[in-house]
């Protein structure tokens, strides 16, 4: 595939951007079919402003805290996407609620990595919940993202065994390595055209098979 034909993708990031650069590094081949062009953060002090520079990819902070509300830190947002060609948004540990208008001006055209095998445990401290409720699988899902929080059209999930002595860290730690494999996998299923939405559910492309990243196995 030549670099004409790749997706632009834009990265979103909170924090340290581990998942950030799993999805750089897997772009690096020069057979993925998207290319990072962007990565935004909401917060200066991100960690993953300076890997992404530092991997050679365009990448600012967008303070919200520099703007009145959710509407305007969101505008800003699409404006720095739209400017940069951006056609598909990958948020990556992004921390902040999007408003539905912004949702749905990217409906399609974003995905979110969440460390829960979902529908179970939308929201935050997945991993805590999880050895609560006493699952014995666990995971992390990409889906499509839509204005339900992580209630969006699944992509790939990838699950990871809970074991005896596991503490919300040590369980982290296990799903963050299959968060790492998974992102890149779906985002080269998504931006490949071998995964597509149809009526609020994901297809794939005949012939395409779950070992081809909708799914990997403990
Ligand atoms: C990941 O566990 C991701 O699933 C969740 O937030 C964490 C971000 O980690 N949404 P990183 O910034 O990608 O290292």
């Amino acid at each position: 595939m030549s670099i004409a034909t790749k997706t632009r993708v834009a990265i979103l990031v909170s924090g340290r951007g581990s998942n950030m650069v799993s999805l750089i590094e897997a772009a690096g081949a020069p057979d993925f079919p998207a290319e990072i062009a962007l990565v935004l953060a909401n917060r200066p002090e991100a960690g993953g402003l300076a890997r992404a520079a530092a991997a050679g990819i365009p990448a600012r902070a967008i303070d919200h805290t520099a703007y009145p509300d959710r509407a305007t830190f969101d505008a800003a947002l699409d404006a720095e996407l739209r400017a940069a060609g951006i056609e598909l948004v990958c948020l990556a540990g992004f921390m902040r609620i999007l408003s539905t208008g912004f949702v749905e001006a990217w409906a399609g055209r974003m995905l979110n990595i969440h460390p829960s095998l979902l529908p179970l445990f939308k929201g935050t401290h997945t991993h805590a919940r999880a050895l609560e409720a006493g699952v014995r699988l666990h995971g992390c899902t990409v889906h499509y993202v839509v204005p339900e929080l992580d209630a969006g059209p699944i992509v790939a999930q990838a699950a990871v065994p809970v074991l005896a002595g596991d503490d919300p860290d040590s369980l982290a730690a296990r799903v963050i390595v299959q968060e790492h494999r998974l992102y890149p996998a779906a985002l080269a299923l998504v931006a490949g055209g071998r995964a597509r939405l149809e009526g609020g559910r994901v297809v794939f492309e005949a012939g395409t098979a779950p070992a081809d990243g909708a799914l990997l196995s403990l």
